[in-house]
């Protein structure tokens, strides 16, 4: 049985007293599952903040970008170290918000997980296509090119340990989810490409569904066989849609 993993993407939201008052509502609805992982990927001024929550609680901070490179003259860039350094265990890589307005293309991800590996974290690698690639049909041509710029350059045994996420461009902040079955099909589709290359880390490798999940939505979602849990970015920002969503979660593993 692999684990159930809930993780809100705040994107470009939050100020320090709007963080402290949804965290400590998220905290006052958790408890320690073993089943089951939370965590909130924050904006990288607040991670300092954020530690000071949550640390000893049941619920992880991350990034929700990894810069490429490890130090230097990057003006802007957030490197993985610096993330770990503020007790980030984790960080998104790959979103596509990032693919389409900031140049993130499948190399650059590919190299994105490679740093965020390397610094210690763990990348949630984030696929998905668009409207237009849905209706001509070529979803699973896109999410083969996107999986195979991290397996070509990092290898199979790389994605053990780390967290995939599907999310359909046209289900990312539109209130439109994929279908459980649509989002069964591409998670099952990424699980059997990785396995031709390592059916164990395959078998173990949890596949998150991201685009506009709800409390109302999650648990048909999460009830899939190859969907173990969500990558949430508006319902993230409310505590009790937040926590319908866990509990959502922690009542399908
Ligand atoms: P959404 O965003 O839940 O607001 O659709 C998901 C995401 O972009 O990760």
């Amino acid at each position: 049985m692999r684990q159930k993993y809930v993780v809100g993407n705040w994107k470009l939201n939050g100020s320090l007293p709007g963080n402290e008052t949804l965290l400590r509502a998220i905290l006052a609805g958790v408890k320690p599952h073993p089943g089951c992982h939370l965590a909130v990927c924050v904006p990288a001024p607040y991670l300092a903040q954020v530690r000071g929550l949550l640390e000893g609680t049941p619920v992880a901070w991350g990034g929700q970008d990894v810069s490429r490179f490890e130090k230097g003259a990057y003006t802007g860039e957030v490197s993985g170290a610096m993330l770990r350094e503020l007790g980030a265990t984790c960080s998104i890589v790959g979103h596509s918000e990032r693919r389409a307005l900031f140049g993130d293309a499948d190399a650059i991800v590919a190299e994105k997980f490679a740093a965020a590996r390397k610094a210690g974290l763990v990348p949630i690698f984030c696929m998905g296509e668009t409207l237009d690639e849905r209706e001509r049909g070529v979803t699973e041509e896109v999410l083969a090119r996107q999986l195979d710029a991290v397996l070509e350059k990092s290898g199979a045994a790389a994605l053990d340990g780390t967290v995939l996420a599907y999310e359909p461009v046209w289900a990312i902040g539109t209130g439109r989810t994929a279908t459980s079955e649509q989002a069964q099909q591409a998670h099952a589709f990424l699980r059997a490409r990785v396995g031709k290359k390592d059916a164990a880390v395959a078998a173990r490798l949890p596949i998150l569904y991201g685009g506009s999940v709800k409390g109302s939505n999650a648990a048909e979602l999460f009830a899939m066989p190859d969907v173990d849990g969500g990558l949430i970015g508006g319902a993230s920002l409310v505590a009790e849609d937040f926590l319908a969503i866990w509990r959502a979660a922690v009542a399908a593993g």
